[in-house]
């Protein structure tokens, strides 16, 4: 497995398989790697000849009191287990070799970036929008895998893809969960044993809903209601509880398309998120 630090360098590997008619797809990461990432990785390989994972901790996506220089990195066991996982090569720039001191140029998703975390994160998917399309360009990959995990953000970078013709396939892969249910997260790390148990409700409140809409509830409040309750109980700070269309992500009432039940919540300092995506 190759590490690549420079944009060259990824160039050169990138033309040297394209020039063999490999197929290149690439996973984008901020690191701290977990079995989540690793799934997306699996599905790369099911799709491609070589597989690049890239680790970054992209700056223009945390707000001015977020939690950037808390964020978790673990270079030395991100290597060992993309190696394990039969990655090619990791690209892990410094951020001087992504974004120039003079850096002006932003990719702006203008609708559904508006509402959940788009909400409470104001620059947030522009930083994942142009770091995204920034590392298509460096790649050259054909194909690219996001998880369903952060779903808003795996449809923001759908509708980039196809707002500016981007030539990158994508695959959208299925959130990956705990034993017990809570949603993997590089930022499980910071939850004290106490607030772990807690954020569990997350997940039980999720389960609760989904059974509420396979009875055959359609109304988005009284999916609403009980979750938010039951996070709350549980001593978590919601920031958002909301179902919204899947094509809008705008606020329904009535469950009568394709939506998407998204979650945000803080338990002690640690904001986690999850979701449940809701087929009619
Ligand atoms: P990061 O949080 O490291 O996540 C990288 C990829 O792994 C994303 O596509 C995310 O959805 C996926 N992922 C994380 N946890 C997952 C889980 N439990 N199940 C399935 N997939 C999961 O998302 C980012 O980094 C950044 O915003 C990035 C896209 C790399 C741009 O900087």
């Amino acid at each position: 497995m190759k590490i690549l630090r420079s944009v060259d360098e990824v160039r050169a590997q990138s033309s040297a398989w394209r020039s063999r008619n490999l197929k290149i797809a690439l996973v984008p990461t901020m690191g701290y790697l977990h079995a989540g990432h690793l799934s997306l990785v699996q599905q790369a390989r099911e799709h491609a000849d070589r597989v690049i994972v890239s680790i970054f901790v992209n700056p223009t996506q945390f707000g001015p009191n977020e939690d950037l220089d808390r964020y978790p990195r673990d270079f030395a066991r991100d290597e060992q287990l993309c190696s394990q996982a039969g990655v090619d090569a990791v690209f892990y720039p410094e951020p001087a070799v992504m974004y120039a001191p003079d850096h002006s140029t932003w990719v702006l998703e203008d609708s559904l970036s508006q509402t959940l975390c788009g909400a409470s994160r104001p620059v947030h998917f522009r930083g994942v929008t142009t770091v995204v399309l920034k590392l298509f360009n460096i790649c050259g990959c054909q194909l690219a895998v996001f998880g369903r995990k952060d779903a808003q953000q795996a449809l923001i970078i759908q509708r980039m893809v196809r707002d500016l013709n981007v030539p990158v396939e994508l695959i959208l892969a299925p959130l990956v969960r705990e034993a017990d249910g809570l949603a993997l997260s590089s930022r499980n790390k910071f939850l004290s044993p106490e607030e772990r148990q807690q954020a569990l409700n997350i997940y039980k409140g999720i389960q609760q809903a989904k059974e509420t809409f396979r009875q055959g509830c359609r109304n988005a409040a009284e999916l609403i209601a009980p979750l938010r309750q039951r996070i709350t109980d549980a001593g978590g700070k919601v920031d958002y509880v909301e179902v919204m269309a899947q094509a809008t992500l705008r606020p329904l009432t009535a469950i009568d398309q394709p939506a998407l039940l998204a979650v945000a919540a803080f338990f002690g300092k640690t904001r986690l998120i999850d979701n449940l995506f809701l087929e009619v």
